[in-house]
């Protein structure tokens, strides 16, 4: 057989995305303060960050990186088992495991390098690992990662995980489920999980990147609110680029548990430690989210807004409660068109397409944030209600 010619392939490969409308390109922040951001020299109001507590830009939490940035420098000069684990790191593992009531944490450089990190160490061939069909990319890939046998259940289909972890009764089984999922804003049913996990004696693993913060007393998240805890879910990972506005990821777990990563998963030995100058931002940033409630307070009366103005403008909304607030468009050139008009109307809010999300599903993903005003929200509103009704434009799409 000839070789294949890779600049071939890679060109037949972003033909075909071309002809699909799924090209992804890059805005370019040119400035930013809280969701007013400058793109192409124009003030755009953001709708589609993840910043839902407006912390990433908190005079303490950036006074806090500052500072210790000064002192400590800006890399961390090693991975965490060479030289590159600094007492901001373990501080703030304490602090987090101690709010949210585990033996140990364990900081990470980002909630993807996490995902690899704990599937990869934790699972082997001959063990399942059962999810949800909508869990975030990187629970899928760690899972491939580490040899196992990856089962996807229908999105929040708790039956199917039960049937899906008995056809498999050998070797270890992990239960991992998103907290809120990320694309679509809904909440797992997490206490269900909890007892087909115990029934079925699997680990449950929840990713709580877009819950913690957000949802239940102090912030505590997605377990705080289904009323469960580690002995429930021995596993939690609290990405920290969403309410904590800044970078990372802390595992949650038992010592015995944490200890089996740190001291095994590829993906973290490997890997320089981040910058203690972020854990220090993060310790400030948890401070505030245990402190502030107004701010969540504030979030959800925006959020009803939205939900309130989205049904009375006949716009289709999803079954979600937080601040992601999906509007499903169906194919990808609708979305990019709906995208486009919103940018014109001033308001930046990208098209997400496959395979981000299931084909046919596109959609403008709405992000809502303390840092919006009920302004904002109803200028969005009335945007979205001419946005929807835009035509591709044969160019862009
Ligand atoms: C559920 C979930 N887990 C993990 C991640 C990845 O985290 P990070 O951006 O820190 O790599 C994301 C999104 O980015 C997410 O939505």
């Amino acid at each position: 057989m000839a070789r294949i010619r890779l600049a071939d392939r890679l060109a037949a490969a972003r033909a075909e995305r071309v002809a699909k409308a799924a090209l992804r390109t890059r805005r370019e922040i040119q400035a930013r303060e809280g969701a007013k951001v400058l793109v192409d020299g124009r003030q755009l109001v953001s709708f589609c960050g993840n910043d839902y507590l407006g912390l990433s830009q908190h005079l303490d939490v950036v006074s806090a990186l500052q500072e210790a940035a000064a002192w400590h420098g800006v890399g961390s000069t090693g991975s965490a088992g060479v030289s590159g684990h600094h007492s901001e790191h373990a501080a703030f593992e304490r602090e987090m495991a101690q709010w949210l009531g585990y033996e140990r944490g364990l900081l990470f450089g980002s909630g993807y390098q996490a995902n690899l990190a704990v599937l990869q160490s934790l699972l082997e061939e001959g063990d399942v690992c059962v999810q949800d069909k909508l869990n975030h990319a990187c629970l899928i890939d760690g899972a491939r990662l580490s040899g196992c046998e990856l089962k996807r259940y229908p999105h929040a289909d708790v039956e199917a995980a039960m049937r899906q972890l008995m056809s498999r009764r050998d070797g270890a089984a992990l239960l991992a489920t998103d907290g809120v999922f990320s694309m679509d804003g809904d909440q797992a049913p997490l206490a269900d999980l909890a007892l087909v996990a115990r029934a079925q004696d699997a680990t449950l693993y929840v990713d709580d990147a877009h819950g913690i913060g957000v949802l239940g007393p102090e912030g505590r998240g997605s377990l705080a609110v289904a009323g469960l805890t580690s002995r429930e879910v021995p596993l939690l990972l609290v990405p920290l680029g969403k309410a904590f506005g800044g970078q990372g990821a802390v595992l949650l777990g038992s010592a015995a548990l944490v200890s089996h990563v740190a001291e095994t998963a590829r993906p973290y030995l490997f890997s320089t430690a981040p910058a203690p100058a972020m854990a220090a931002a993060m310790r400030a940033s948890l401070r505030l989210i245990r402190t502030q409630p107004w701010r969540r307070a504030k979030l959800a009366s925006l959020v009803a807004r939205f939900r309130r103005g989205a049904s009375a403008r006949g716009l289709p909304l999803q079954e979600s409660f937080t601040p992601i607030q999906p509007i499903v468009l169906g194919d990808n050139t609708r979305a990019l068109a709906a995208s486009k008009s919103l940018e014109t109307q001033g308001y930046l809010v990208s098209a997400i397409r496959p395979p981000t999300v299931p084909e046919g599903q596109a959609r403008l993903r709405v992000t809502l944030s303390c840092d919006h005003s009920e302004a904002d929200v109803d200028g969005l509103l009335n945007a979205l209600a001419e946005a929807v009704k835009s035509r591709p434009d044969p160019v862009t799409a």
